[in-house]
């Protein structure tokens, strides 16, 4: 016979049996058992993750260890050609240039980040070649000093720098070249005071500052600032 009322109690029975982790039978429903071992397997889940991730970590950790101390191969992208060097990994841009490549124009002052005798650029942007390391600037555009001119043509703001005698014993050159053609491609027609700012990075200790605003001038087409009168030297040379 069909009793509602019996089949409901029976259910009531059931679901409170499932509850309290009693036998339910058959019945596949929601039991403390089934509870706890859901939250045991989530947790044991999310800890192998985790475990997974910290294996992961790790041998991406040892894997850069294993640089150096010796030498290990590194390619640099300097004036558009590739430079395979062997280089322990502490050895600087600069020393990569100039002491393991013929690429000497950049030129060593203080090593520490204070004078800009050697900046180059990095996409574009200068940066003191002394405070980088080789290792660092792989898959970099490199412009260096050597760069700027073609064909052995130099550039027009090598020759401004000429004549407006912005040198003397020319230690600090190639730099405040360098700072001024990232400026001049980025703004080709800077203040003064934008000039100066450019170079702030860049010391000459020669006190050749105000003949480079000049030549930066003169190579932007501006009309100088400086009412200093030059003698170009490098059009005396000319002279028969
Ligand atoms: S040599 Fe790099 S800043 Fe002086
Ligand atoms: S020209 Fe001599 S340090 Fe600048």
């Amino acid at each position: 016979m069909n009793n509602p009322k019996s089949k409901a109690s029976q259910s009531g029975s059931e679901a409170r049996g499932d509850a309290v982790g009693q036998s339910s039978g058959s019945s596949p429903g929601f039991s403390r058992r089934n509870f706890l071992k859901g939250v045991a397997t989530t947790a044991v889940s999310a800890m192998a993750a985790q475990t997974a991730a910290v294996a992961q970590e790790l041998e991406k950790a040892n894997a850069e260890k294993v640089l150096g101390p010796g030498a290990v191969p590194v390619t640099l992208n300097v004036n558009g050609t590739q430079l395979k060097l062997m280089l322990e990994p502490r050895v600087t841009l600069l020393d990569a240039l100039r002491n393991y490549s013929s690429l000497t124009g950049s030129k060593e002052g203080c090593d520490r980040a204070a004078c800009g005798a050697c900046t180059v650029l990095m996409n574009g942007q200068p940066v003191y070649s002394c405070q980088k390391l080789a290792i660092e600037a792989q898959g970099q555009a490199l412009t260096t000093i050597e760069g700027i001119s073609a064909n052995g043509d130099l550039s027009p703001l090598q020759k401004a720098f000429l004549k407006r005698d912005a040198l003397q014993c020319g230690y600090c050159t190639p730099g405040f070249v360098m700072s001024a053609t990232a400026l001049l491609a980025q703004n080709p027609h800077p203040s003064v005071d934008e000039i100066k700012h450019a170079c702030s990075g860049n010391l000459c200790r020669c006190g050749t500052h105000p003949h480079i605003v000049a030549a930066v001038q003169e190579a932007a087409g501006i009309e100088s600032s400086n009412p200093t009168t030059f003698i170009e030297y490098a059009s005396l040379a000319d002279e028969p």
